[in-house]
């Protein structure tokens, strides 16, 4: 029984962390975004490396999120990998994977698998990247690939953040993910991205026990109330997040990840106030995010089940970790008793990342990792998380 001090989640919840190849593993050499690192004008502060190396350390992260008492893993698997020279399968990548999936479900965690999380192939980009016409289909080929291994899988996510790749693949300043000011989206990938969505959704549908969905990043616009505000943030919000949601109708889920929010002017968005707290991203400390991408996205998507795919913060400093992620459940709750499916939550991250552009500065972890040893080193707010999964109740703070 839950005492009436703590808000009871619905039963089978997924509580978990999630993570994605490029951001972890380490030495993804194949993918484009490796390629972009190295350049001698690479407008990213510093390369991935080896990042935590979970490549070959990925059972001791799997065994760690479980031993805190989490039942769901996110992890993405690299195309890069698995086809790192067109047409060339990779049968050895294959074959790591499907360990990764087995290793979950050795230890009662679900796994939930990421398709693509933003980084593909060099050839890929090479050969005309997203805006190429064959591109849904290579990206479907590449679901084909993979279906094999995914048994025992219930979740799968195509695309992560299209609507920030779209806009990646348009900007100027492409590489850098801010949330703030952010690039005008690429139209014509922005529909490509949806066709490779729909073409690798009907390949997973001939596994009926599969569930797919692509995961959005949802911005929390706010109008200032100043003339001009409501309508610049339908038309600034439309193509960089309401329309990916609009385009979840039919799906069997929809990932929602959500951090921070973004005023909006007269004029377009504003720069993050003077005087709030802000986490070692810039972005506004603001946990309500989770709740108001649920609500818009359940809206939009016309009651699509949902799953909170990522939401964390990057901190040095613990106690705001859990502060943060104590706000996004009690609005995730909210949601739940307001009538909204909501299946799981995953935190963002598991494991300290390469955060793209930004490098390694900040920290998203509940574990954090020694550069040269790799150790793994388990942070006080996970085992606080991993309380709240156990119990699958979270205890109201005064
Ligand atoms: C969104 C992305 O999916 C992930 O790659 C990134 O590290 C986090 N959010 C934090 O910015």
């Amino acid at each position: 029984m839950t005492s009436p001090d703590s808000l009871p989640f619905p039963d089978g919840f997924l509580w978990g962390a999630a993570t994605a190849a490029h951001q972890i593993e380490g030495n993804n050499v194949n993918a484009n975004w490796w390629e972009m690192e190295h350049r001698p004008d690479s407008p990213v502060v510093e390369p991935s490396g080896d990042a935590a190396d979970s490549y070959h350390r990925f059972e001791e992260d799997i065994r760690i999120l479980a031993e805190l008492g989490l039942n769901t893993y996110r992890f993405s698997i690299e195309w890069a990998r698995i086809e790192p020279e067109r047409g060339f399968v990779s049968r050895a990548e294959l074959a790591h994977y499907r360990r990764m999936i087995e290793a979950c479900l050795a230890h009662d965690v679900e796994p939930v698998v990421t398709l693509m999380h933003f980084t593909v192939p060099r050839w890929f980009e090479r050969d005309g990247f997203w805006r190429a016409e064959d591109a849904p289909a290579l990206f479907a080929r590449y679901t084909e690939t993979v279906l094999p291994i995914l048994d025992g899988v219930r979740y799968v996510c195509t695309i992560n953040e299209p609507n920030i790749a779209a806009m990646l693949a348009g900007g100027e300043n492409a590489e850098n993910l801010v949330a703030h000011g952010l690039p005008a989206p690429d139209l014509q990938v922005a529909d490509q991205l949806l066709a490779a969505h729909q073409a690798s959704r009907a390949v997973l549908a001939r596994r009926p026990e599969i569930l797919s969905g692509w995961t959005i990043a949802t911005q929390a616009f706010h109008a200032t109330g100043e003339p001009g505000s409501e309508e610049m943030l339908r038309e600034y919000g439309y193509p960089r997040d309401f329309w990916y949601l609009e385009n979840a109708r039919g799906d069997d889920f929809l990932g929602v990840q959500a951090y921070t929010r973004t005023f909006i002017g007269p004029d377009g968005p504003l720069p993050v106030e003077e005087d709030v707290e802000t986490t070692l991203t810039g972005w506004e400390f603001f946990p309500e995010a989770a709740e108001l991408g649920l609500r818009s996205a359940w809206e939009l998507s016309g009651h699509v089940p949902l799953m909170v795919t990522e939401n964390g913060i990057a901190t040095g400093d613990d106690t705001r970790r859990r502060a943060y992620v104590q706000g996004s459940l009690e609005g995730i709750h909210r949601a739940i008793s307001d009538g909204i499916d909501v299946r799981g939550f995953q935190y963002w991250s598991l494991l300290d990342n390469y955060e793209w552009a930004s490098g390694y500065r900040p920290t998203f972890g509940l574990v954090s990792w020694d550069p040269e040893t790799f150790e793994r080193t388990v942070k006080p707010s996970a085992r606080w998380y991993g309380g709240i999964a156990r119990a699958n109740a979270l205890p109201i703070e005064g």
